[in-house]
């Protein structure tokens, strides 16, 4: 190696380490994970790869996201294995979607039964990369105060700002939902399919993009990210679609797929 290679290389080197100290401070609150240790999180891309929504994989075929991730089938690609969005790590696995199933009662304008199912074109292969989360029973409740993990490539600023391109993740709470549904708070607009995570002081939080992402308590995804009033801020948690009201519609949709092997 000659030396101006040589200086180059160190350029180089010193210009990665200090684009990685800038990948800490991401996240409304939270940090970034260990590359690839959250397996079963995948990003939701527009056709021509920008990150829009998360989501997360449940079985080879089968994704679950926000219903209101829903662009159309045609305009959607679902990544799994990602971790930088910005570059290639060769753990990536993009597969298009078959078809899409929001919730038949999802209502936009009250945010309620605000998730989708995916149906996979492929199978993502399960490997050290990419791997799936279980879901909780149908009406099982999630014990206020329990520590769950959401996580998502969206805002890492409640103003906004570019979106962050490695993954990021944080450590909340449940919060219980009468404290959520105060006058002041989100003053009766938490329904029963809705959940609550964060402090009463803010600071941490999901936020725009995260949408769709996993909340996962005990090992099992009890939250889908799904809204708030802005990101982070005291007296306004998270909220998210509860997945254990919806758990036996997530069975008998994909169970009828396969029964009658029709394309719903
Ligand atoms: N609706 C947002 C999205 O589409 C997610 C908002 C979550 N906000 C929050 N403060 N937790 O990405």
């Amino acid at each position: 190696m000659d030396l101006l290679s040589l200086v180059f290389c160190v350029l180089l080197e010193a210009l990665a380490v200090y684009c990685q100290q800038g990948a800490e401070d991401r996240i409304v609150g939270g940090y970034a994970p260990v590359p690839h240790s959250i397996k079963y999180i995948v990003s939701v891309q527009t056709t021509n790869r920008q990150h829009f929504c998360g989501g997360f994989l449940i079985s080879q075929f089968w994704v679950i996201t926000a219903a209101h991730c829903n662009i159309g089938v045609e305009k959607m690609l679902v990544v799994a294995g990602d971790y930088s969005l910005s570059v290639y790590e060769g753990t990536e696995q993009e597969v298009l979607p078959q078809f899409l199933l929001p919730h038949p009662q999802y209502n936009y304008q009250k945010n309620n039964y605000d998730i989708m199912l995916i149906k996979l074109k492929s199978p993502v292969y399960l490997n050290s990369y990419v791997s799936v989360v279980l879901l909780p029973r149908q009406d099982s409740a999630i014990p206020v105060g329990t520590m769950c993990r959401v996580s998502g490539w969206g805002y890492t600023s409640p103003t906004g700002g570019p979106l962050p391109s490695t993954l990021r993740t944080v450590m909340l709470p449940i919060t219980s939902s009468a404290a959520c549904n105060s006058t002041s708070s989100f003053n009766g607009r938490i329904t029963e399919n809705m959940i609550c995570a964060g402090y009463n002081l803010g600071g941490m939080d999901a936020c725009q993009g995260d949408s769709g992402g996993p909340l996962v308590c005990d090992g099992r995804v009890y939250g889908v990210v799904s809204w708030g009033i802005g990101c982070a801020e005291a007296q306004f948690p998270g909220v998210y679609t509860a997945v254990s009201k919806v758990r036996s519609w997530i069975d008998s949709t994909i169970y009828s797929y396969y029964s009658k092997c029709k394309t719903l």
